[in-house]
């Protein structure tokens, strides 16, 4: 993506009502787990879905650094030739995760227990995110991690043994409780996490399909080493997340109709569905059996008249990556949203709450930041636009202008999206990061009818 001078910037602007049937790559969180646990499995484990992205990329890498076959014979397909859980090999220098939070943080615990010492690194997003919430529960299991104030890089010291634990999160986090349970399959004893509300369990599902003894339930999970992993085949299912910038778009823009074809739909993260459905969204889920281990369906989605609303922080973990797209949502919708409890977003791959104030406000939205939160007061559009409505006249547009992105691909996408229901042409600064997560957004929103291109 290169679009001029600098960093890459998009130009976006209402396009048509969308329409049409899209499929969006694999899930970003089930693709760096399959290519993980294929590492230290016994066989061949086949990846198909695998998501193409900067993020995941970045994570095989690694494991090719330390010593796994890794072949890429399609789009999308890998075959992991694992090494077993005691088969990896030191790098030679530091490991590179990237922007991926995900990637660093589980790669800390699989790491942990190996007989050599690794340093892991990250992109300048990465490098301010916290590592405390893995290191001390590691370090209470006997790990060893020097960091400089609990920020990457992390360098994590030869250990051939680790010490069970129980530990409670003191966050909500599948990242820390995932570091955990690899670090686990390296422990004397059983290892036990337990959350303060459950989240996704990817983690868990996939330990199980490939033969690790564990148990889990929302919320606990007990993971009990000596049992070898054993090659399996892994189908990624769409990312409920990207899916996610075209069910609000769809939402907002007046006579739009869109298929998401077989998207995950892990009720641990499918909140943004409960929050759309009670600002008055027409989503509809059509259950299309299982892939991957995982629920996938048919989401369909109808252009709807939004009302604000009070979102329940139960809901928070489960649409924790989702909030852009809502704040983009909640900008448009016909009264004010309040969202409360999220001051995890502050600390995601920027500071999500603060970084979308600013954008959604150069669009002249009214967006009064919180610190776990924010209080939106929509400007009405999509009570007031009719369908087929020219975008110029449309009343409760955002104006058109600038919003930077600070680099964070999602905030990227919600802009993108928010831009979609402005009265003019929207720059949005700083793109390139949408590649970690969704290569090829702009031209798949271009093909369903986005004004979307590159500056
Ligand atoms: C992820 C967990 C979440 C999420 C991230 C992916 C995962 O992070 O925001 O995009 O794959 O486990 P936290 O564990 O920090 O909440």
């Amino acid at each position: 993506m290169s679009g001029g001078h600098g960093a890459p910037a998009w130009i976006a602007a209402p396009g048509r009502p969308l329409a049409g049937r899209l499929r969006v790559p694999g899930d970003k969180s089930v693709s760096h787990r399959a290519v993980m646990l294929g590492a230290l499995a016994e066989g061949t484990t086949r990846v198909t879905g695998f998501l193409e992205g900067e993020d995941t990329c970045a994570t095989a890498a690694i494991l090719q650094r330390l010593g796994v076959r890794i072949e890429a014979p399609g789009e999308g397909e890998r075959l992991v030739h694992g090494v077993g859980l005691h088969g990896l090999r030191a790098a030679e220098g530091p490991l590179d995760c990237g922007n991926a939070g995900t990637g660093m943080r589980l790669l800390a615990g699989l790491l942990a227990g190996q007989g050599f010492d690794s340093v892991l690194t990250g992109d300048a997003s990465l490098s301010k995110r916290p590592m405390r919430r893995v290191i001390e529960p590691l370090e209470r299991m006997g790990a060893r991690i020097d960091s400089e104030g609990g920020l990457p890089p992390l360098r994590i010291h030869a250990k051939n043994a680790l010490q069970s634990i129980d530990y409670e999160c003191p966050v909500a986090s599948a990242q820390v409780k995932s570091a955990i349970l690899l670090a686990g399959l390296y422990a004397s004893g059983p290892t036990t996490v337990r959350e303060p509300h459950p989240t996704r369990d990817y983690t868990e599902r996939m330990l199980a399909a490939f033969g690790a003894d564990l148990e889990f339930a929302p919320g606990i999970a007990t993971l009990r080493p000596g049992r070898v992993l054993t090659a399996t085949s892994v189908d990624v299912p769409a990312d409920f997340s990207s899916a996610a910038f075209f069910l609000v778009a769809a939402s907002l823009i007046p006579g739009s109709h869109l298929v998401l074809e077989r998207v995950g739909v892990n009720p641990r993260r499918t909140g943004l569905l409960d929050a759309l459905k009670l600002m008055g969204a027409d989503i509809r889920l059509r259950p299309a059996g299982e892939q991957g281990g995982e629920p996938v369906a048919d989401l369909e989605v109808r252009a709807a008249p939004l009302r604000g609303a009070v979102i329940p922080e139960a809901l928070v973990p489960d649409m924790i990556d989702e909030f852009p797209a809502l704040f983009a949502a909640a900008a448009l919708a016909e009264g004010t949203t309040v969202v409360r409890g999220a001051a995890e977003l502050r600390v995601k791959e920027s500071d999500r709450i603060a970084v979308m104030a600013e954008g959604l406000r150069a669009l002249g939205a009214a967006i009064d930041e919180t610190p776990d939160g924010a209080v939106i007061t929509g400007s009405g559009f999509t009570a007031k636009a009719g369908s087929g409505t020219s975008a110029g006249t449309r009343s409760g547009a955002l104006r058109g202008g600038r919003a930077d992105s600070r680099g964070d691909h999602r905030i990227a996408m919600s802009l993108a999206v928010a831009a979609q229901c402005a009265a003019g042409e929207v720059r949005i600064d700083d793109v390139a990061n949408v590649a970690t997560s969704f290569p090829g957004f702009d031209a798949l929103a271009r093909g369903v009818g986005f004004g979307l291109r590159l500056a």
